[in-house]
């Protein structure tokens, strides 16, 4: 890295504000903490400097002025991420995208929409609404995560088992590669067999090769009238039966579970717990209920799991209101664990492997960190879990840290036995980054290596995220 002297940062600002207006690169602290940071916490923000491109243009002409001057540049979205890629810890100058909100285009016969990367997840599913239609990639942080940033990490949530992830919804892309060219990749096609699909390289990719700028998104129609059941599930094997069971006959749109210890965190912020009954795991499933026609075979679907002992007690919305406030026992949980800094893991494997991985995953902390609280959650429908341990109250951030580091090397290898990934949803980034060997062998990353010398051979985009 670079270092450079305060006359030198100095002109090379100025030389930003040739083409940028100058309100629009800042350095003063407030703007260099918030635009320099994610929502790990876990590294000092240190940017050079916060630049908020107003077009395309700018950003093409900021990535070649980057290279110009061998100036690391780090892409910067709602910055809700969880693996510490849209930090700018290293002198580096984050790139935002937030005032590129517009969206551009509808249209109804292709069903989809064209907009600007800075634009936030919500507003894109308030617009689908608007059309009458459906954008089904939904997350809790959908209120200030951004369509870049969720294309930039392959963004998944809470819908994955009916929709999949972000990249089966992106018909187009606009990118500003790292050596500064403009490329209109796929623009909008449903089916396109003529060579190597670029786009799906961007998807994912973690501002490593270039900066996303606008992206054409799939719309869908909207979910029927979906009703929400939770269920108290006495252990974690009864979640995979009841998932066989009900996957096979009703239209899932979500199949989430939580632990108990994971619920009392938010019972703590004021919610309410779903039935009386405790149970150390709870399942939080959604399903199409047009008319209500699909309730008596819902119940009769949990009475059957209750006969066979894979659940003790249940819920099922009755309003769409109710259904609301039982997707919150779920969605809250991140949100109201953050004030104990916990070590987050987000991993995944075959859904047919979920039973094996949990039960020997489990296992391994119940022996190895007896002390730890460990509360478990996910998308477990898709194999994704989500591990988090709370850090002792009583325990230094830097030894927790460094038990933690120990925790990951048993749970990934682990984890690489049962041929699973190391970061299902939030990315590799800085935190995964020790561990991608343990997913993708040293010849893959090779390859990864080579990908990213071709769009970006100065090594100015997001350096030091996913590999260095
Ligand atoms: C979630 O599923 O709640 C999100 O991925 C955030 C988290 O894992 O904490
Ligand atoms: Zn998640």
């Amino acid at each position: 890295m670079t270092m450079h002297t305060s006359s030198e940062t100095a002109a090379l600002l100025d030389g930003i504000r040739t083409f940028i207006e100058p309100a629009h690169v800042r350095v003063d602290p407030d703007s260099c903490l918030n635009y320099g940071r994610d929502w790990t916490r876990l590294y000092a923000p240190n940017p050079l400097a916060v630049v908020l491109p107003g077009n395309v243009e700018q950003v093409r002409q900021l990535v070649r002025y980057a290279n110009e001057h061998r100036l690391p540049l780090v892409p910067s979205g709602g910055r809700t991420g969880l693996s510490g890629a849209a930090v700018a810890c290293r002198g580096e100058l984050v790139v935002s995208l937030e005032r590129l909100n517009r969206i551009l285009d509808f249209d109804p016969v292709d069903r989809s929409v064209t907009c600007q990367a800075g634009v936030v997840t919500e507003a894109v599913q308030n617009f689908a609404r608007e059309q009458g239609l459906y954008y089904p990639v939904d997350f809790a942080s959908r209120g200030s995560s951004q369509i870049g940033g969720n294309i930039a990490t392959n963004a998944g949530g809470i819908k994955v088992v009916r929709y999949g992830l972000t990249r089966d919804w992106v018909t187009g892309l606009k990118v500003i590669t790292g050596r500064g060219d403009l490329l209109d990749l796929n623009r909008g096609l449903i089916k396109n067999a003529s060579g190597y699909d670029l786009r799906h390289l961007f998807i994912g990719s973690e501002g490593t090769l270039g900066i996303i700028v606008e992206a054409t998104l799939k719309l869908t129609r909207p979910l029927h009238e979906p009703s929400v059941m939770v269920l108290g599930v006495p252990d974690l094997n009864g979640i995979m039966a009841i998932y066989g069971l009900l996957r096979g006959k009703l239209e899932l749109s979500a199949f989430e579970f939580f632990s108990e210890m994971a619920l009392r965190h938010v019972l703590k912020k004021g919610l309410h717990r779903p039935f009386d009954t405790e149970t150390p795991y709870y399942v939080l499933t959604e399903f199409e209920n047009p008319d209500g026609l699909q309730t008596d075979e819902a119940l009769a679907l949990f009475e059957h799991c209750a006969e066979q002992g894979w659940l003790a007690d249940g819920v099922i919305s009755q309003s769409e209101t109710q259904a609301k406030e039982l997707w919150r026992l779920r969605e809250d949980i991140s949100e109201s664990i953050s004030e104990h800094q916990p070590y987050k893991n987000d991993i995944a494997v075959r859904i047919s492997r979920v039973p094996a991985l949990l039960a020997e995953i489990d296992g391994l902390l119940a022996r190895e960190y007896p002390d730890f609280e460990v509360l478990w959650y996910g998308h477990i429908g898709d194999g994704n879990l989500h591990i988090n341990i709370l850090k002792p109250a009583s325990m230094e951030s830097a030894a927790f840290a460094k038990q933690c580091g120990t925790v990951s090397e048993h749970l990934f290898a682990v984890l690489q036995r049962h041929g699973g990934s190391i970061s299902a949803e939030h990315g590799v980034g800085l935190t995964k980054k020790p561990y991608l060997h343990y997913t993708r062998d040293e010849t893959e990353i090779g390859y990864l290596r080579a990908i990213k010398q071709v769009f970006d051979p100065n090594g100015i985009m997001n350096p030091g995220k996913i590999f260095d």
